[in-house]
């Protein structure tokens, strides 16, 4: 068990040995849930990342959920992923391990991606039902044991810190990052979440190829927009793109 000092994250937390994806339960408990309530679980059997790929989960790992329901637009819930990569960056760095953010939005160290988040929603035209923030850590994984395509690119925890880390423990700092976060940015909105994003990211002020289905955009990565769109600049001019793969050169 794990003793958190938090207000809302975690009020209510729902822990599974083996589930198909921690989203998906959450997104089940969304409208009945209090916010804050969190889903995790050791195994699962089909998670998911961004566009349709699968997320692979083994033990070891920590795989969770966080509902939130906040009086926002559903267009403006990328702000939320945002401040969730921020949070999650954040813990790492109390946890003495150099994490930085990469758009997206992977947590990162260097090249090696290390956390992946993905948001999903219910929601109407102008209202947000709830928000689910789903945020899967190679925690205690040894890279040697993933799949070889993700070897090269992926990082844990545990690899780079040399030793099994304690994740209750962890998972206690992830949840109250989150809160804080979170409190800002019903507060402040998302203006302090961008500058941290900002100034967490290894990709504001890199030479980028942005990989989007229509075209790969090279240029200078030098901000990102309150939707999380990244500016790129070359000799064409500015462009904001809102979705793509990003290669450092
Ligand atoms: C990505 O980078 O593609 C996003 C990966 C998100 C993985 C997490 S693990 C917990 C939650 N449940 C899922 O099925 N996916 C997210």
């Amino acid at each position: 068990s794990i003793g958190l000092d938090t207000s809302i994250i975690g009020n209510d937390i729902h822990y599974f040995e083996t589930v198909d994806s921690t989203n998906d339960v959450a997104k089940k408990m969304g409208i009945r849930a209090e916010e804050g309530t969190i889903v995790v679980a050791e195994v699962q059997e089909n998670g998911r990342g961004r566009k349709g790929d699968p997320w692979i989960s083994p033990k070891g790992g920590i795989w969770l959920s966080v509902i939130l329901k906040p009086s926002i637009l559903p267009a403006h819930a990328p702000r939320l992923t945002l401040m969730a990569g921020v949070a999650v960056a954040n813990a790492m760095r109390q946890f003495g391990v150099d994490a930085s953010i990469k758009w997206p939005n992977d947590v990162v160290i260097g090249k090696k991606k290390i956390c992946g988040i993905l948001t999903e929603m219910d929601a109407e035209a102008d209202h947000i039902g709830f928000v689910v923030i789903g945020i899967g850590i190679n925690a205690n994984v040894p890279v040697e044991e993933l799949p070889e395509e993700l070897r090269e690119g992926s990082m844990s925890l545990s690899s780079i810190k040399g030793e099994r880390i304690n994740r209750a423990e962890f998972v206690q700092a992830l949840l109250k990052s989150l809160e804080t976060e979170y409190l800002r940015f019903k507060v402040d909105g998302s203006t302090k979440i961008l500058e941290d994003w900002i100034s967490l990211s290894n990709t504001i002020g890199r030479q980028v190829d942005v990989i989007t289905p229509h075209k790969i955009i090279s240029g200078k990565a030098t901000g990102i927009n309150p939707d999380g769109a990244l500016i790129v600049e070359n000799d064409e001019g500015v462009h904001e793109v809102i979705a793509g793969r990003c290669i450092y050169k």
